[in-house]
Protein backbone atom coordinates (compact mmCIF):
# COMPACT_ATOMS: atom_id res chain seq x y z
CA UNK A 1 0.00 0.00 0.00
CA UNK A 2 1.26 3.43 -0.68
CA UNK A 3 -0.12 6.36 0.66
CA UNK A 4 0.41 10.62 -0.41
CA UNK A 5 -1.52 13.32 0.58
CA UNK A 6 -1.04 14.72 -3.27
CA UNK A 7 -3.22 12.90 -5.47
CA UNK A 8 -0.32 14.56 -8.08
CA UNK A 9 2.33 13.01 -6.70
CA UNK A 10 0.40 9.71 -6.06
CA UNK A 11 -0.49 10.14 -10.17
CA UNK A 12 3.28 9.48 -10.72
CA UNK A 13 3.11 6.62 -8.29
CA UNK A 14 0.68 4.79 -10.23
CA UNK A 15 2.40 5.80 -13.74
CA UNK A 16 6.06 4.01 -12.61
CA UNK A 17 3.62 0.78 -11.02
CA UNK A 18 2.11 0.50 -14.59
CA UNK A 19 5.37 1.06 -15.82
CA UNK A 20 7.28 -1.80 -13.78
CA UNK A 21 3.91 -4.08 -14.12
CA UNK A 22 3.65 -3.94 -10.34
CA UNK A 23 0.00 -3.67 -8.67
CA UNK A 24 -0.16 -1.71 -5.45
CA UNK A 25 -2.73 -0.04 -3.76
CA UNK A 26 -2.22 3.58 -3.60
CA UNK A 27 -4.65 6.15 -1.65
CA UNK A 28 -4.41 9.87 -1.52
CA UNK A 29 -4.82 10.78 2.33
CA UNK A 30 -2.94 12.04 4.86
CA UNK A 31 -0.97 10.04 6.98
CA UNK A 32 -1.10 10.73 10.54
CA UNK A 33 -4.72 10.23 10.61
CA UNK A 34 -4.57 6.34 9.85
CA UNK A 35 -8.35 6.10 11.11
CA UNK A 36 -9.61 7.46 7.37
CA UNK A 37 -7.54 4.54 5.82
CA UNK A 38 -6.01 2.11 7.90
CA UNK A 39 -7.99 -1.54 7.53
CA UNK A 40 -6.67 -2.04 11.33
CA UNK A 41 -4.32 -5.23 9.79
CA UNK A 42 -0.81 -4.22 11.14
CA UNK A 43 1.78 -3.67 8.67
CA UNK A 44 5.36 -6.01 8.54
CA UNK A 45 6.80 -3.52 7.45
CA UNK A 46 6.95 0.87 6.80
CA UNK A 47 8.93 2.94 4.49
CA UNK A 48 8.39 6.74 5.90
CA UNK A 49 9.60 8.77 2.73
CA UNK A 50 9.05 11.56 4.82
CA UNK A 51 8.67 15.16 3.78
CA UNK A 52 11.57 17.52 4.30
CA UNK A 53 13.36 20.65 3.21
CA UNK A 54 14.95 19.04 0.46
CA UNK A 55 18.38 20.36 1.11
CA UNK A 56 20.11 17.52 0.19
CA UNK A 57 19.21 18.10 -3.47
CA UNK A 58 19.85 21.30 -4.10
CA UNK A 59 22.39 20.45 -6.43
CA UNK A 60 19.75 18.87 -8.36
CA UNK A 61 17.08 21.28 -7.23
CA UNK A 62 18.95 24.74 -7.14
CA UNK A 63 15.44 26.47 -6.28
CA UNK A 64 15.25 25.01 -2.77
CA UNK A 65 17.66 27.73 -1.99
CA UNK A 66 15.69 30.91 -2.45
CA UNK A 67 12.10 28.77 -1.35
CA UNK A 68 13.08 27.63 2.13
CA UNK A 69 12.92 29.52 4.81
CA UNK A 70 14.69 28.98 7.98
CA UNK A 71 11.61 28.43 10.06
CA UNK A 72 10.21 25.69 7.51
CA UNK A 73 12.61 23.36 9.08
CA UNK A 74 11.05 22.96 12.25
CA UNK A 75 7.59 23.18 10.90
CA UNK A 76 9.32 19.77 8.91
CA UNK A 77 10.58 18.66 11.81
CA UNK A 78 6.82 18.71 13.63
CA UNK A 79 5.51 17.13 10.51
CA UNK A 80 7.90 14.52 10.59
CA UNK A 81 7.20 13.58 14.45
CA UNK A 82 3.40 13.21 14.01
CA UNK A 83 3.82 11.17 11.18
CA UNK A 84 6.55 8.43 12.87
CA UNK A 85 3.90 8.93 15.91
CA UNK A 86 1.05 7.53 13.57
CA UNK A 87 2.77 5.03 11.63
CA UNK A 88 4.57 3.78 14.74
CA UNK A 89 1.13 1.70 16.10
CA UNK A 90 0.27 0.52 13.03
CA UNK A 91 3.34 -1.49 13.16
CA UNK A 92 3.18 -5.18 13.97
CA UNK A 93 5.58 -6.58 16.71
CA UNK A 94 8.52 -7.65 15.22
CA UNK A 95 8.09 -5.42 12.49
CA UNK A 96 10.44 -2.40 10.83
CA UNK A 97 9.97 0.94 9.88
CA UNK A 98 12.52 2.64 7.54
CA UNK A 99 12.77 6.69 8.29
CA UNK A 100 14.19 8.90 5.46
CA UNK A 101 14.99 12.31 4.35
CA UNK A 102 17.17 13.25 1.55
CA UNK A 103 18.03 16.59 4.07
CA UNK A 104 21.48 17.29 5.66
CA UNK A 105 19.60 18.89 8.67
CA UNK A 106 20.14 17.30 11.90
CA UNK A 107 16.40 18.32 13.25
CA UNK A 108 15.51 16.11 10.19
CA UNK A 109 17.68 13.25 10.68
CA UNK A 110 19.67 12.24 14.37
CA UNK A 111 17.86 14.71 16.34
CA UNK A 112 14.20 13.84 15.18
CA UNK A 113 15.02 9.94 15.43
CA UNK A 114 17.01 10.55 18.91
CA UNK A 115 13.31 12.51 20.23
CA UNK A 116 11.62 9.31 18.57
CA UNK A 117 13.60 6.81 20.98
CA UNK A 118 13.40 8.73 24.06
CA UNK A 119 9.79 9.08 23.72
CA UNK A 120 9.61 4.91 23.13
CA UNK A 121 12.22 4.72 25.94
CA UNK A 122 14.66 1.59 26.03
CA UNK A 123 12.78 -1.12 25.46
CA UNK A 124 10.05 0.44 22.97
CA UNK A 125 11.72 0.81 19.65
CA UNK A 126 15.38 -0.54 18.67
CA UNK A 127 17.78 1.04 15.59
CA UNK A 128 18.80 -1.54 13.24
CA UNK A 129 22.21 -2.69 11.74
CA UNK A 130 24.00 0.13 10.18
CA UNK A 131 21.74 2.88 10.67
CA UNK A 132 21.27 5.58 11.37
CA UNK A 133 23.30 6.68 8.34
CA UNK A 134 23.56 10.49 7.31
CA UNK A 135 25.36 10.56 4.01
CA UNK A 136 26.84 14.90 2.98
CA UNK A 137 27.26 16.02 0.00
CA UNK A 138 30.73 17.20 0.83
CA UNK A 139 33.97 16.80 -0.92
CA UNK A 140 35.10 13.76 0.90
CA UNK A 141 32.29 11.89 0.17
CA UNK A 142 32.39 12.40 -3.68
CA UNK A 143 34.23 9.00 -4.55
CA UNK A 144 31.26 7.41 -2.32
CA UNK A 145 29.34 7.98 -5.92
CA UNK A 146 31.19 9.19 -8.48
CA UNK A 147 34.62 10.80 -9.11
CA UNK A 148 32.57 13.69 -11.32
CA UNK A 149 29.58 15.24 -9.11
CA UNK A 150 29.18 14.49 -4.84
CA UNK A 151 26.78 12.51 -3.57
CA UNK A 152 23.58 14.23 -2.44
CA UNK A 153 22.35 14.39 1.06
CA UNK A 154 20.77 11.55 2.71
CA UNK A 155 19.71 10.58 5.84
CA UNK A 156 17.99 7.19 7.08
CA UNK A 157 16.95 4.87 10.42
CA UNK A 158 15.80 1.94 10.51
CA UNK A 159 13.92 0.95 13.47
CA UNK A 160 12.08 -2.50 14.68
CA UNK A 161 9.39 -2.93 16.85
CA UNK A 162 10.05 -5.40 19.91
CA UNK A 163 7.62 -8.74 20.30
CA UNK A 164 6.01 -8.23 23.51
CA UNK A 165 8.20 -9.78 26.31
C1 LIG B 1 10.01 12.72 -0.13
S1 LIG B 1 8.42 12.71 -0.84
C2 LIG B 1 8.09 10.99 -1.07
C3 LIG B 1 8.07 10.63 -2.51
C4 LIG B 1 7.67 9.17 -2.77
N1 LIG B 1 8.59 8.24 -2.13
C5 LIG B 1 7.61 8.91 -4.25
O1 LIG B 1 8.46 8.17 -4.75
O2 LIG B 1 6.75 9.49 -4.92
C6 LIG B 1 7.38 13.09 0.53
C7 LIG B 1 5.92 13.00 0.19
O3 LIG B 1 5.16 13.12 1.39
C8 LIG B 1 3.90 13.65 1.02
N2 LIG B 1 3.26 14.10 2.26
C9 LIG B 1 3.47 15.23 2.96
N3 LIG B 1 2.72 15.26 4.08
C10 LIG B 1 2.00 14.09 4.08
C11 LIG B 1 1.03 13.53 4.96
N4 LIG B 1 0.66 14.17 6.08
N5 LIG B 1 0.50 12.33 4.65
C12 LIG B 1 0.86 11.69 3.51
N6 LIG B 1 1.79 12.17 2.65
C13 LIG B 1 2.35 13.36 2.93
C14 LIG B 1 4.23 14.72 0.00
O4 LIG B 1 3.14 15.00 -0.84
C15 LIG B 1 5.41 14.10 -0.74
O5 LIG B 1 5.01 13.51 -1.95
Amino acid sequence: MALDSDPARLARVDDTLRRLRLVARTRAADARRPAAWWDGQPFEAIVLDAPCSGSGVVRRHPDIRWLRRPEDIAALAAVQAELLNALWPLLAPGGRLLYATCSIFRAEGDAQIDAFLQRHGPGGAHLEGLSPGHLLPLSDNWGTVTEASPADGFYYALLSKPHAP
